[in-house]
């Protein structure tokens, strides 16, 4: 049986991915860290530790002595914040990678996942189903880290036989967790807007279309990759994954269908040239003959789903 270690596990995906993986592992097997005090939905279930990723040698202390053999590191700077701070962008998103990935080069370690990005894609990669293999040249400090991972991560794998697994994940819509500070944040915090019954200002222009996936088909596209038999992952930088692409414009026509008086407004910000930059839609060809990779939620399903769960925080 293994012994997990999610760090960052308090973030968007961490709370999700924690509790899907303690469900299928036992509480017990997945302990949840972060550099955060507490967070109280992983609390709950199962063991917690405050943990800084950028503290090298408390990291590698715990993760030796508590036999970890699996980790999921997912601690970083998103796109928007990151751009805000990119040095501190930078360290963050890559000390933490080599931290884990020595880990596993010295043996203490046997699998990893850490999660790569649309954002490693560029102006220059074409923007309609962006194929696996293509131009990348990211303009931005969160793209350029997620680019230098993936590089990281081929190459632990090639020189040292290190069994790392990445996705390039699109922007994640949840309703369990709020988003950290990404440029696709907008088609999470819209729901609420909507929910309240209130106009919603989009920080990106009505007809940008960046590639989104419902967070269900996240944590199980990561599963499905962290649990098929080593000889099937050929992709050691990170695969590609597609669940639907929308504009701002198509999300709020379909929330409208739900909620006829719903209004959106936009006024684009800094945000908007990121947005550019990236793909409009993504081929996931090769994960899908690799490992059998399949998106289950669509646009329509998507809407219906975030509408009925969103809950606002009193
Ligand atoms: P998030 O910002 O919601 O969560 C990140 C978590 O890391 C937070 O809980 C934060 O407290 C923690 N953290 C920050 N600094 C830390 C440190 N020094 N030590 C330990 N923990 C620290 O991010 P997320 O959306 O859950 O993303 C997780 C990973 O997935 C990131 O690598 C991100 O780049 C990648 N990703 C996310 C998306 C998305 O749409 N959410 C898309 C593509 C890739
Ligand atoms: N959702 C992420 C972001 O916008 C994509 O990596 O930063």
């Amino acid at each position: 049986m293994s012994k997990i270690l999610i760090i960052g596990a308090c973030g968007q995906i961490g709370t999700e991915l924690v509790l899907t993986l303690r469900e299928k592992f036992g509480n017990q097997s997945v302990i949840a860290a972060d550099v955060r005090d507490t967070c109280p939905e992983i609390v709950a279930n199962g063991p917690y530790q405050k943990m800084d990723i950028l503290d090298r040698e408390a990291v590698r202390g715990f993760i030796i002595e508590e036999k970890i053999d699996q980790v999921y590191l997912l601690a970083a700077l998103l796109s928007a914040t990151a751009e805000k701070n990119p040095a501190f962008a930078w360290e963050l998103n890559m000390e933490g990678l080599f931290t884990i990935l020595d880990l596993a080069k010295e043996g203490h370690l046997k699998r990893i996942f850490w999660p790569s990005s649309i954002a490693v894609f560029g102006p220059a990669t074409p923007k309609v189903l962006t194929p696996q293999k293509t131009i990348m040249e990211p303009s931005t400090v969160y793209g350029i880290s997620k680019l230098a991972g993936e590089n990281w991560c081929a190459y632990y794998h090639s020189k040292y036989g290190v069994d790392v697994r990445s996705i390039r994940y699109p922007g994640l819509i949840s309703y369990k967790s709020l988003p950290g500070g990404g440029t696709t944040d907008y088609a999470v915090d819209i729901f609420y807007k909507a929910k309240e019954g209130k106009e919603f200002t989009c920080f990106l222009s009505e007809n940008t279309a960046l590639p989104m996936m419902f967070m269900d088909d996240a944590i199980r596209a990561t599963l499905e990759l962290m649990e098929v038999e080593e000889s099937k992952v050929k992709v050691r930088t990170a695969y590609n994954i597609a669940g639907c692409s929308f504009t701002p414009k198509e999300l709020s026509d379909e929330i409208q269908k739900v909620i006829p008086g719903f209004k959106i407004n936009y006024s684009p910000d800094y945000r908007q040239a990121i947005a550019d930059s990236w793909p409009d839609s993504i081929d996931d060809s090769v994960a899908k003959k690799d490992w059998g990779w399949s998106s289950k939620v669509d646009l329509p399903q998507l809407v219906a789903i975030m509408l009925q769960n969103v809950t606002i925080p009193v």
